[in-house]
Order: structure tokens, then C-alpha cells, then sequence
């Protein structure tokens, strides 16, 4: 080859190297490796129903997420999107783009299947859909039991930890954690499981905050993911909520020192604080900016100025369950009645 062509050869090399960010990693506390930055692919709640992905969307956009350099995908068994996840992973292993080893891929059980032994079937039912041989992280959606008929069940989250425990001794699953659990559910499931939870999802973005608890998981070498990474950025379930949105002066001033977009502020500011965020979009432009964040850093007093606009505001609140004994949040006044039921 002439020299010429070389350097065409090494530009094109450099290009193609250049789009496929390389997202940092975290250890947990099991010894094994997450990625800083996660998908997440909850596709919304319309009509009393989840939303589902029609002719494949999602699954080319994991396709696409994964050209870009994104490793790490978030779902959750009421999501139903486990099967295009995993028909895209195992599209892009046949490629040759991917291993099954530099895949991050987590889902949830859901509040119906609490008894211990319906773990099991379970995280088999999921690695069937995905169609996947193991699950990199299995959380507890939610420390809350139901009936099929969603009724409240009397089993107690800590049988439920058994059924995790169980799964991640065969194998099934290589790491096991929990989401929307509160300091005290935490507390208990350290003091009486067996297996430590190596992570906690909850919600984080500007209007919560939540120091506290990051600050406990963090003291317990717990991991956290945050979801809902915008808040009140973003439209949400079509109204806006009071809040920052994405033209907020104090953001905007931050992103254009770093040449950034406010939503790329924010997810920065949860990396500052040691937070995984799982952004979710379909949108392949939006794809690339949420993972072009590890070019830049905030400083200690921008990530103060972000904190500022915390008021403990949630988004996710399914107070039709607070008067379950394992109801996580503090209490409202007129709960919302339950869409999974009406
Ligand atoms: N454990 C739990 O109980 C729980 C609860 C809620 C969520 N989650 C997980 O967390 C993930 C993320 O949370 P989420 O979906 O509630 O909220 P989110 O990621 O904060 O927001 C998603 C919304 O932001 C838009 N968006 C994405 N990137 C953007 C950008 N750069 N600029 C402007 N808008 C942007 C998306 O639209 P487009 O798609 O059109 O870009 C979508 O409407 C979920 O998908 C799910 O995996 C877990």
C-alpha cells in the first residue's frame, strides 16, 4: 500500500475508534466490573399498560447503543424488553463486535413473584426471552410483595432475598442487589441475608438528591444507579413538573463553560458523585450525546449548585401501595390509585 493510503487508513481507524466512547468502569464489591454509564429502556406507561417496542425499535437501538460504545443495558421483567435486548447483544457477539463478557446486562423481578421458589422461574423465564445464559446484575424491583391480582401478598422481602441468594448460587445471575429500597430495608438485608447486595437503584437527578442513602450505600461499598437521571428536565407523561428544565440559566451557565449540553451536565453530575445513571432514550442522536461525559469533569461547587435544586421531589411514587407494610417512601395524602389494577 502507498504511503497515502496508510494514512487514509489509519484516519478511518482513528474515526471509527473515536465514535465508540470507552465508558470508565466501577468494581463492586463481589469483585466484578460495572460500566459508569447504563441504557436505560423503560419505554413508558400508556392506556393502564406498559409500553411496548413495536417492530423492533429497540432492538436496533441497542443495536446502535452498541456501536457507540454503550455496555451496560438496564431492564426489568414488567418492562418487556428483555427479549430485544438480548436479540441485539447476541446479534452484535455474532458480529464479532461484542463479547458476552464486555456486556453489562440487568433486569429486575417483579413485585408478583416474591415466594422464594418463583425466583427461580423467574430469572429462567428472562434468560429465555433474552435468550441470554446468565444475567450480569438481578435486582428486587421493589421491596413490596403482590398477589396475581395485585393485591398486597404477605411475603416479606427478606424471603424474597433467599430466592436471590438461590439464583446467584446456580449461577443464573453473577451479581444480586436491590432497587427502591430504603436505609432501613437496606440495614436489615445486610444484617440477615446471606449474599451482600453489591447494588441499589434508586431515583436520582437534581430535584432528589438523595444524600443520604448514597451516603450509607457508599459506607457499605454498595453501588449506586441512578434512574430518572433528568427529573424535571425532561416532559414528563405529557405535562411539565415545577422544577429545572433543560434551559435552566444555572445548568446552561455550567454547560457552556464545558462546551457541554445541560443534559450532559447532569449526567455528569451524577458520575461526580459516584452515581451509575441509566438515561434512557431511542433517539439516536441523544444516544450519542448521553455517552460523550467522560471528556470533562464539574468541580466541587458546580456539583453544589446542582444539588441546590434538590427538594425531594419523586417521580416514581406508586402511592397506591403506601399502606403496604414495605412501602419504602414517606406517605402522601391523596395516593394515586393503582394502574395495574384499574
Ligand atoms: N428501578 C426503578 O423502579 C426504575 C424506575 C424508573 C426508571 N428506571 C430505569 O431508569 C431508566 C431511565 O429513567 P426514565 O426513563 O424514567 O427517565 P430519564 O432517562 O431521566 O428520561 C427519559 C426521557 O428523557 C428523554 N431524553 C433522553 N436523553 C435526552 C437528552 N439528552 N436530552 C433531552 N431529552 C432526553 C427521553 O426521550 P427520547 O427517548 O425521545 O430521547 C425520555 O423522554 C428507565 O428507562 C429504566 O431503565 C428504573
Amino acid at each position: 500500500m502507498e504511503a497515502s493510503g496508510v494514512v487514509v487508513l489509519l484516519l478511518l481507524c482513528h474515526g471509527a475508534m473515536r465514535s465508540a466512547a470507552a465508558v470508565p468502569k466501577l468494581k463492586m464489591s463481589d469483585g466484578r466490573e460495572i460500566p459508569a454509564l447504563g441504557l436505560g429502556t423503560y419505554l413508558g406507561f400508556d392506556k393502564n399498560a406498559v409500553v411496548a417496542s413495536k417492530d423492533k425499535e429497540l432492538r436496533d437501538v441497542i443495536l446502535k447503543a452498541i456501536d457507540l460504545g454503550y455496555r451496560h443495558f438496564d431492564s426489568a421483567s414488567i418492562y418487556n424488553t428483555e427479549d430485544e435486548i438480548g436479540e441485539a447483544i447476541n446479534m452484535k457477539i455474532e458480529e464479532g463486535v461484542v463479547k458476552r463478557e464486555d456486556i453489562f446486562f440487568t433486569t429486575k423481578l417483579w413485585n408478583t413473584k416474591h415466594k422464594r421458589e418463583e425466583v427461580v422461574a423467574a430469572v429462567r423465564d428472562a434468560l429465555e426471552k433474552s435468550g441470554l445464559d446468565y444475567i450480569d446484575l438481578y435486582l428486587m424491583h421493589w421491596p413490596i410483595g403482590l398477589n396475581a391480582d395485585y393485591s398486597f401478598s404477605d411475603v416479606d422481602f427478606m424471603e424474597t432475598w433467599r430466592g436471590l441468594e438461590d439464583v446467584h448460587k446456580l449461577g443464573l445471575v453473577k451479581s444480586i442487589g436491590v432497587s427502591n429500597f430504603n436505609k432501613e430495608q437496606l440495614q436489615r438485608l445486610l444484617e440477615e441475608g446471606s449474599v451482600r447486595p453489591v447494588a441499589l437503584q434508586i431515583e436520582v437527578h437534581p430535584q432528589i438528591i438523595q444524600e443520604e442513602l448514597i451516603n450509607f450505600a457508599r459506607s457499605e461499598n454498595i453501588i449506586v444507579v441512578g434512574y430518572s437521571p433528568f427529573g424535571s428536565l425532561v416532559m414528563r407523561y405529557g405535562k411539565q413538573f415545577p422544577g429545572p428544565k433543560i434551559d435552566d440559566p444555572v445548568l446552561v451557565e455550567i454547560a457552556q463553560k464545558y462546551g457541554k449540553t445541560t443534559a450532559q451536565v447532569v449526567l455528569r453530575w451524577l458520575v461526580d458523585r459516584n452515581v451509575i445513571p441509566i438515561p434512557k432514550t431511542v433517539n439516536p442522536k441523544r444516544l450519542q450525546e448521553n455517552i460523550s461525559i467522560f471528556d470533562f469533569k464539574l468541580e466541587q461547587d458546580e456539583i453544589e449548585k446542582i444539588n441546590r435544586f434538590n427538594s425531594n421531589k419523586r417521580y416514581t411514587e406508586p402511592s397506591f401501595w403506601q399502606t403496604h407494610p414495605h412501602y419504602p417512601f414517606e406517605q402522601v395524602e391523596n395516593p394515586l390509585s393503582d394502574p395495574f389494577r384499574d
